[in-house]
């Protein structure tokens, strides 16, 4: 399938800084892509160099199978949303919306219903009248949105568009604007540096790293298979073990971490020829009771703060050798284990469970 926007080896570079370097990467038709990375690694960067409000220093962007590099910004098929709205505040929300058909020279009748249906899908309908300063940050980016669709582009590219709400109403707009992209069928590059908002909204995930994309996956494959330690890092909670190899028992592997930690692995999630590597535990991988454990992978550890948090409690855990790990434990009962800072716990990690990222 021809990809809907394809990046190939894409640099920008401001003097010798390369705020993007070498990016190849491609966006399939009415796919939901993320661009999740910190601040300052280059996502505003790229979106615009997709949008061509950007000068490529070298590589080229292809949209729908056309090279698009030498096109500029207002004849391409893509459309913005940004985080400041950017609406134009002297005319009305109809006005607003209306306003990239009315460049169009779309007739009057038609105008009118696209509008109207535009806004209906954004849940605004009734208040076309009004002008921006006259609704909240929420009704405004509705009004961002409605005006970025209604002209109908192949791809919508949105810069946080949803930072400036508070959290309650950013998570009813991450689900309302995930339902309207499967509706329309508009391939969306989403750009954020919410973790969370990424895992939430997205059909796949590309981090990007100092200019870079470390990583593209769904959010389950970033989650549970990072690649590198800052994706690890980056993407959910994670306690990293710089860990050694320290011998080899039949099909398992002995390394040694942080605090005496010992740790056993299947040898075939050991990459051949490697010594020293990284752990990633996931906080909700570490098993925790009040009973001694036996076995390989298991540790005793003091509980040095609980966090209650509803449905999860957050542990912080230090062991004998003076490791400390962060866990949650799920409150699936009233009745169940409640664990306070003081006491001591019993740890079991289950090898599967732990994934070996180069070391750094
Ligand atoms: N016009 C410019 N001139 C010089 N440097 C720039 C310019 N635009 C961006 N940069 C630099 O390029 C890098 C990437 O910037 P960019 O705006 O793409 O980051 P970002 O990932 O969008 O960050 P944020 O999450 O803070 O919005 C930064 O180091 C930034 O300072
Ligand atoms: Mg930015």
């Amino acid at each position: 399938m021809t990809p809907a926007v394809e990046l190939r080896g894409v640099t920008r570079r401001y003097g010798d800084m390369a705020a993007v370097d070498g990016v190849s990467l491609a966006v399939a038709p009415g796919e939901f892509l993320t661009l999740l990375g910190p601040s300052g690694c280059g996502k505003t960067t790229l979106l615009r160099l997709i949008a061509g409000s950007e000068v490529l220093t070298a590589g080229s962007v292809w949209i729908d199978g056309r090279d698009v590099t030498a096109l500029p910004a207002f004849r391409r098929p893509v459309n913005q949303v940004f985080q400041s709205y950017a609406l134009f505040p002297h005319l009305t929300v109809e006005g607003n919306v209306a306003f990239g058909l009315h460049m169009q020279g779309v007739a009057p009748a038609e105008m009118a219903r696209r509008v109207g249906e535009a806004l209906e899908l954004v849940s605004l309908g009734g208040l076309g009248a009004r002008r921006p300063h006259e609704l909240s940050g929420g009704q405004k980016q509705r009004v961002a949105l409605a005006r970025a669709v209604v002209c109908r582009p192949r791809v919508l590219l949105l810069d946080e568009p949803l930072s400036a709400l508070d959290a309650k109403l950013r998570h009813a707009m991450q689900l309302e604007l995930k339902r309207l992209q499967r509706q329309l069928g508009i391939t969306f590059v989403f750009v954020t540096h919410d973790q969370e908002e990424a895992l939430t909204m997205s059909d796949r995930i590309a981090l990007v790293h100092r200019g870079r994309i470390e990583q593209v996956g769904t959010a389950h494959d970033v989650y549970h298979r990072p690649v590198t330690r800052f994706a690890a890092d980056f993407v959910g909670q994670a306690n990293l073990l710089d860990v050694e190899l320290a011998g080899r028992e039949g099909a398992d592997v002995l390394v040694r971490g942080p605090g005496g930690l010992e740790l056993r692995l299947p040898a075939t999630a050991w990459p051949d020829g490697t010594k020293r590597a990284t752990l990633l535990v996931r906080p909700e991988k570490i098993h925790v009771s009040r009973k001694t454990g036996i076995g390989p992978n298991t540790f005793p550890a003091r509980v040095e703060e609980e966090i209650f948090q509803g449905a999860m409690d957050h542990l912080s855990l230090v062991t004998s050798g003076g490791l400390r790990l962060a866990v949650v434990v799920a409150n699936e009962s009233q009745l169940g284990d409640i664990f306070h800072a003081g006491d001591t716990v019993h740890c079991a990690l289950h090898a599967d469970d732990l994934v070996v990222l180069p070391a750094e």
